[in-house]
């Protein structure tokens, strides 16, 4: 069977990174529109540098959890493929082998020059440090008013999945929250979240749980 998963923020919840919509629009403390949009980055470059850094570093100290772990185990009956809005590397870590994702990696920097030059980087990303065309290299994120490059892909996977999972997304950030519109209209879906913004019906079947349960219960009825 082809799964498409989607996951959101509440995934990595309780590996202890922070959702951003429960805390008034800021995000760690920060403004997200300043440090996560291109005008933000060309106010204060250093900022969103040193805000980017401080999430890089978060992230090599938290691990995947239950939830994470489970989605990787689907792997060996079903043909999975996960879609994520999360910058965390915490599913490929579970064991998860086909992520996409949507709003790109922590653990990336690319080209102000080139989007398309993107190299690994798992250090503080600084100013003056610069791709091989001489010109200063960004975090890999999809800043809020950017284009979702992977978009079209993803919407081709979930269009072609037997089944849906959904896991730990408010369902309010464009283009990925119209990602279900392109299922198959007798592809079921699960959504996963403690705070769910679907309600369920004859398609959808709600656990209104957090991930790390909630998740291990789907896979069970998928297996
Ligand atoms: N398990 C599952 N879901 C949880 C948990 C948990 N333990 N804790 C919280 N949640 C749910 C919340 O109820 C909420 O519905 O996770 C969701 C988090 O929503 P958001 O913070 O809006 O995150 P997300 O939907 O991933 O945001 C999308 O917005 O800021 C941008 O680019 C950023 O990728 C992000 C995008």
């Amino acid at each position: 069977m082809k799964i498409a998963v989607l996951t959101g923020a509440g995934v990595s919840a309780e590996s202890g990174i922070k959702t951003f919509r429960d805390s008034n629009g800021l995000w760690e403390g920060h403004d997200v529109m300043e440090v996560a949009s291109p005008e933000g980055f060309k106010r204060n470059p250093a900022a969103v540098l040193a805000f980017y850094n401080q999430r890089r570093r978060q992230l090599l100290t938290v691990k995947p959890n239950a939830a994470h772990f489970a989605l990787a185990k689907l792997e060996k009956k079903h043909d999975v493929t996960i879609i994520t809005q999360n910058v965390d590397d915490l599913h490929e870590r579970a064991g998860s082998t086909n992520v996409i994702h949507l709003h790109g990696e922590l653990l990336k920097a690319r080209s102000t020059y080139d989007e398309n030059l993107v190299l690994d980087w798992k250090d503080d990303l600084n100013l003056g440090h610069l791709c091989e065309h001489n010109h200063q290299l960004r975090p890999h994120i999809v800043w809020f008013g950017e284009m979702v490059p992977l978009i079209e892909t993803a919407a081709q996977v979930v269009e072609k999945a037997d089944a849906i999972i959904i896991v730990g997304t408010s369902m309010v950030v464009y283009p990925a929250a119209g990602l279900v519109q392109y299922s198959k209209p007798q592809a079921k879906i699960y959504f996963v979240d403690p705070n769910p913004s679907i309600s369920e019906n004859k398609r959808i079947k709600v656990f209104a749980e957090k991930a790390s349960t909630g998740v291990p219960k789907v896979i069970e009825l998928l297996q």
